[in-house]
Parts: structure tokens; C-alpha cells; sequence
């Protein structure tokens, strides 16, 4: 496997999770009320998985490995990349606020997680088109083959670093959970 490949793996994790995040949104803009436990394993999730690990990786090792194979027609497509993983964080640092208020009772928390919940979907679901059609073909096409498998050895120390053994497969379970309980049915 490619370290892009395994990268694109980790995209089709966080496109079901923010589907997840979009039937909650869904429901609440319904009226219904939501478990802010969901919630905030979603929260936890786009922090640690998608922020800590799958940006890091992207960040730290891809992007690095790639800043020299740029060339002047290519903009700053890397530059561009990492403000977006900044505002992703200030998203979801706005909606675990707004959690922490829903669970209070606070009147005003629903349009809170609702704005800062959808900021991020858009955000997020453009990013990832641009990685999965635009950088990672041209990682694909510029990095060596060896430059690729360093890559992996270096995602798979980030991760044990960052996360410990086990957290990955316990996210894992978490996706089977959330998809079980919000997009098993219509
Ligand atoms: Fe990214
Ligand atoms: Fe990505």
C-alpha cells in the first residue's frame, strides 16, 4: 500500500463521520434532541483521528515530503491546505464549546453546534476532494516508490506516538457504532 492510499482510507473514515455529524445536525434542526455523548465522541474523533493523526501525518511527513517536488505552476496548494487544517481546528474547538453549553441546557447551543458543525462539513468535504483528486495523484506521480514506504513507517510511529496501540481500532469501533445507529436506516 501507498502512503496516499492509506491516507484516502482514512478520507472515507471521516466522510461517514461527517455524515454523522449531519443527521445529528439534521435532528436538532428538527427539534428532536440529540445524546451529547454521540456528540462529543464525534468531537473527539475530528480531534484526535482527523486533527492529531490524519493531519499530522499529512503536515509532517506528505507535505514535507512533497514541499520539494513543487513546482511554480503548482501556487501554493500545500499552503492552502494547512490554513484549511487550521480553521478545521477552530471549527471544531467552536462546536465541543457548544456542546459543553448543550449539555448545560443552554438555550442558544443548538444554533451554536449547528453553525460551527456546518462550517466544518463544508470546509472538510471540499478539502478532502482537493487532497483525493488534486495532491495526492500528484504525490503519486512525484515520490519514489521508497519515498512512499518511508512514509508508511513514519504514519505508523506517529500514530503508536500520538494515539498509543489500540486507539486506532477503538475509532474504528466508534465509525461501526455511529454508522450502525445513524445511517443504517433512512
Ligand atoms: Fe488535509
Ligand atoms: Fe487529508
Amino acid at each position: 500500500m501507498k502512503a496516499t492510499e492509506q491516507l484516502k482510507k482514512e478520507h472515507n473514515a471521516v466522510k461517514l463521520m461527517l455524515l454523522v455529524l449531519d443527521k445529528l445536525c439534521k435532528k436538532l434542526e428538527s427539534g428532536e434532541r440529540i445524546d451529547p455523548d454521540h456528540l462529543d465522541s464525534l468531537i473527539e474523533f475530528f480531534q484526535v483521528f482527523v486533527d492529531r493523526c490524519h493531519h499530522a501525518k499529512e503536515e509532517n511527513m506528505l507535505f514535507v515530503a512533497m514541499h520539494e517536488s513543487m513546482k511554480p505552476g503548482d501556487g501554493d496548494r500545500i499552503g492552502a491546505l494547512i490554513k484549511d487544517h487550521v480553521s478545521g481546528r477552530n471549527y471544531i474547538h467552536d462546536l465541543a464549546t457548544a456542546s459543553a453549553l448543550y449539555r448545560q441546557g443552554d438555550s442558544g447551543a443548538v444554533n451554536l453546534i449547528l453553525q460551527s458543525a456546518k462550517h466544518y462539513m463544508t470546509l472538510l468535504i471540499q478539502h478532502i476532494d482537493i487532497e483525493d483528486n488534486v495532491l495526492y495523484p500528484m504525490a503519486d506521480e512525484r515520490l519514489s516508490a521508497q519515498k512512499q514506504e518511508e512514509l508508511l513507517v513514519d504514519f505508523d510511529r506517529l500514530e503508536v506516538d500520538e494515539i498509543g496501540v489500540g486507539k486506532h481500532e477503538e475509532f474504528h469501533r466508534l465509525i461501526d457504532r455511529m454508522r450502525g445507529i445513524y445511517l443504517s436506516k433512512n
